[in-house]
């Protein structure tokens, strides 16, 4: 089986184990401090248990990097590794808030640029997003394409959770700037968003994000045409630790940065 057919598999048993459990009691049962810092909730868990269920059933050798279960050795002989964020949004699932999603990546070697597959599903209603290198990015089928042209209405994708008073001051401009600032709390179905023309840039400055909320978001993007660059505007890209954490900038093309990001 391509490796895609398996993160697509996966995904969609995801999006049927989790998709009733969003906003209920049920959701937020509390399992401590995960691989990536955050409590582990019950519904992180029982993504996560779907996804380490599968691989083992079909017996893919690799290495799971889970943001709860942290690394998980499934082969001595692995192809690669899988980048796991099973509840990217676990706030909005925890209180019902119908913006968050799976996200499942594929890479060959420690670095994000050596991601060959990506699947993001968004749970609340099963749409999906995939790409694979070279192969273009598709969402339920149809491919996608970033917002290239000039918007009716440009839409800029701002991530300010826990931002610091300096970054704040330094995104000041923008918000003065634009009437469309966006900020919906999953990372990873944001850069789906922004992949599938639904935002003209999506940034976040704040230094906190991890490979798990990128890693998909990061093939689907390129394959749809985006550009995603560092905070010094740089091809963004950066080992696959745990400890790694990063700030980003997805823009439809060179004159978005130009207007948006450039006056700051
Ligand atoms: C979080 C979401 C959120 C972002 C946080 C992430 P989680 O992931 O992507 O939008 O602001 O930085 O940690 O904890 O819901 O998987
Ligand atoms: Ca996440
Ligand atoms: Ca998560």
């Amino acid at each position: 089986m391509e490796v895609i057919e398996i993160l697509r598999n996966v995904s969609k048993m995801i999006y049927e184990n989790v998709k009733d459990l969003a906003g209920t009691d049920n959701a937020a049962g509390d399992f401590g401090i995960g691989a990536g810092g955050d409590i582990s909730r019950n519904i992180d868990i029982i993504a996560e248990k779907t996804v380490l269920d599968y691989l083992k059933e079909i017996k893919f050798d690799c290495i799971v990097l889970g943001e709860e279960c942290g690394r998980v050795e499934l082969s001595d002989n692995p192809k690669g590794f899988i980048i796991m964020d099973a509840i990217d949004g676990s706030a909005n699932a925890v209180r019902g808030v119908p913006f968050f999603c799976s996200s499942l990546a594929f890479a060959t070697e420690d670095r994000l640029s050596s991601i060959t597959d990506g699947v993001i599903t968004n749970l609340s209603n099963g749409d999906m997003y995939w790409a694979s290198k070279d192969k273009g990015a598709f969402m339920n089928g149809l491919k996608i394409k970033v917002h290239d042209k000039d918007p009716i209405y440009k839409i800029i994708g701002i991530n300010t959770s826990g931002a610091s008073s300096d970054l704040m001051e330094q995104l000041q401009p923008i918000f003065e700037k634009h009437n469309h600032i966006r900020h919906f709390g999953a990372n990873a179905l944001e850069m789906a968003f922004f992949a599938r023309g639904l935002m003209d840039v999506f940034i976040d400055l704040r230094n906190k994000i991890r490979i798990q909320d990128i890693a998909a978001g990061y093939i689907i993007i390129k394959e749809a045409g985006g550009l995603l660059l560092d905070a010094n505007l740089n091809p963004l890209d950066a080992d696959l630790s745990y400890k790694t954490r990063i700030s980003f900038i997805a823009a439809a093309n060179q004159k978005i940065i130009d207007d948006v990001i450039l006056q700051i």
